[in-house]
């Protein structure tokens, strides 16, 4: 089907694509261990540089390339040794949703918790791969304009983003291809002088979703917009300028659920975050998120997750196309569309939208949850956590920061072994400056229910009660 792109003006934006047709108990143990996440709660700070033997990434030649051989904003393509992919052993459709459960016991410190990212895991597809794809292509069908984001060069200071959207693109296909055989087929072009693809292989012409019946001609796509419709993740793609800053100069951002990439396009990343009031960015992160950007090889990709809640609108009111407001928190952070709607967790016009009553969102829940006494139900919590993964690409020098957000019902949480034990202490933890950024006070009044939920495990012997001493 011929794709179909529009170019809209948006701000000062060169395009705002929009496209009508694009249309394991280890693993367990890894993310759901209480001493072992990479959450923002107390986890060791890993650099990224180091990954126990157990992870590492199986590299062909590995070509080293120290970013600091070059002038800020000046990268020169480099020729990259790409790793060795090995397919996975289940086809996606057969994959639960990998358990992240980012939250421990007791204290919660701000940090990167940036941990090695093995390369088999850049993008982690399952099940949910086709409501995923629905959403996402809907998102992209009708507010693709706004959703996807190009921008072009700002002569002196940064490069535009529209290279290293292709270069993604190329990636994706050479990755998810290898990785997921049962899932996408490619064809490459056929010209012999044709080496640039992974491995000297000439570069992929075509790729084909298999479960969803979609072939893309690459070359006759938008590739921003074609690289959301890929896989699961939202992507922002941050560039280097001549100050050393990186900017975000384009991204494809279809579920954020709490921000928009409209309000961000075109930030460094220090802006980014300030922006969106991120609890302690100036003493905790600044420093380390910047000089980690500077320095950051080709050959160590890196990971980290957060966590945070929502409240969803009752069934009976709940947006048929996507209940679980996986798109778009719309009880919590109000219409998509105000104008007014700032980033961060609450909207900042508000300064205590659920201790009031006011607030942009849905007002008949928006009222109950101001209410401290009507405590929410918890059938209408849901967890998001974001895993995030980080890696440069070779010939933009570009860095690459994909966002997979997995949603899932507080009551299914709190049915797991000693998750709501652990779940409710760390909500307790939260410093007041991260339980104002996380909007605690929309949901606080489900602590009793987590405790509740946890003693009745403990009574059962289905987990130790020492595990709040932990
Ligand atoms: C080393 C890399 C990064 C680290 C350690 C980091 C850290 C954080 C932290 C701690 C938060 C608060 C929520 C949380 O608990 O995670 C946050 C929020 C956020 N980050 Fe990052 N971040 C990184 C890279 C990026 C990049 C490259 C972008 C580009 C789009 C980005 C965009 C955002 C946005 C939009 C928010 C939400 C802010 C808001 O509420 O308005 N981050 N980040």
């Amino acid at each position: 089907m011929a794709t179909v792109l529009n170019n809209l003006g948006h701000r000062d934006l060169l395009l705002a694509g929009a496209f009508a047709g694009l249309g394991l108990f280890a693993i367990y143990r890894r993310y759901n261990s209480s001493s072992s996440t990479s959450s923002s709660d107390s986890v060791k700070v890993s650099t990224g540089a180091e990954a126990p033997s157990s992870t590492k990434p199986a590299l062909a030649a590995r070509s080293s390339i120290s970013p600091q051989q070059h002038e800020p904003g000046e990268w020169k393509p480099v020729q990259f040794d790409y790793p060795t992919i090995v397919p996975s052993a289940d086809d996606p459709r057969n994959i639960r949703p990998v358990p992240y459960r980012p939250f421990k016991w007791g204290e919660y410190q701000v940090m990167m918790g940036l941990r090695t990212m093995p390369w088999d895991e850049w993008f982690e597809l399952d099940e949910q791969f086709e409501h995923y794809y629905r959403i996402r292509e809907n998102r992209l069908r009708t507010r693709g304009e706004r959703l996807v984001q190009v921008l072009p060069a700002t002569p002196g200071l940064v490069n535009g983003g529209h290279d290293a959207a292709a270069e993604l693109v190329q990636e994706m296909a050479e990755y998810l291809s290898r990785r997921y055989p049962t899932m996408y087929t490619v064809k490459r072009n056929e010209s012999a002088s044709d080496s640039s693809g992974w491995y000297g292989l000439p570069s992929i012409k075509e790729i084909t979703i298999i479960p969803v019946g979609k072939t893309y001609k690459i070359d006759e796509e938008e590739p921003m917009a074609l690289a959301g419709m890929l896989a699961q993740d939202d992507i922002a793609i941050m560039i280097e300028g001549s100050d050393g800053q990186y900017y975000l100069q384009a991204g494809v951002v279809l579920i954020p659920g709490m921000w928009r990439l409209q309000d961000k396009i075109g930030m460094s990343m220090d802006d980014i975050h300030i922006s969106g009031t991120v609890p302690q960015y100036d003493s905790k992160l600044k420093f380390g998120m910047n000089r980690f950007f500077t320095r950051m090889p080709l050959d160590k990709p890196v990971t980290r997750a957060n966590y945070s809640f929502q409240v969803v609108a009752p069934p009976d009111i709940a947006d048929p196309s996507d209940p679980n407001e996986l798109s778009w928190a719309k009880t919590m952070k109000g219409d998509e569309e105000d104008e007014d709607n700032k980033p961060g967790y609450l909207n900042a016009k508000d300064d205590a939208p659920y201790e009031s009553g006011g607030g942009n969102g849905n007002p008949a829940v928006i009222s109950d949850l101001a209410n401290s006494t009507s405590a929410v139900n918890p059938s209408l919590v849901r967890m998001r956590v974001e895993r995030e993964t980080l890696r440069r690409l070779p010939r933009t020098g570009a860095i690459i920061f994909a966002i997979r957000t997995y949603q899932t019902p507080l009551v299914d949480l709190a049915s797991e072994p000693e998750i709501p034990g652990r779940l409710a202490s760390a909500i307790r933890s939260w410093p007041e400056d991260v339980a104002v950024y996380k909007a605690r006070a929309a949901y606080e009044s489900v602590l009793g229910y987590l405790d509740k939920q946890y003693a009745a495990q403990v009574a059962a012997g289905l987990t130790s009660p020492l595990g709040a001493k932990e």
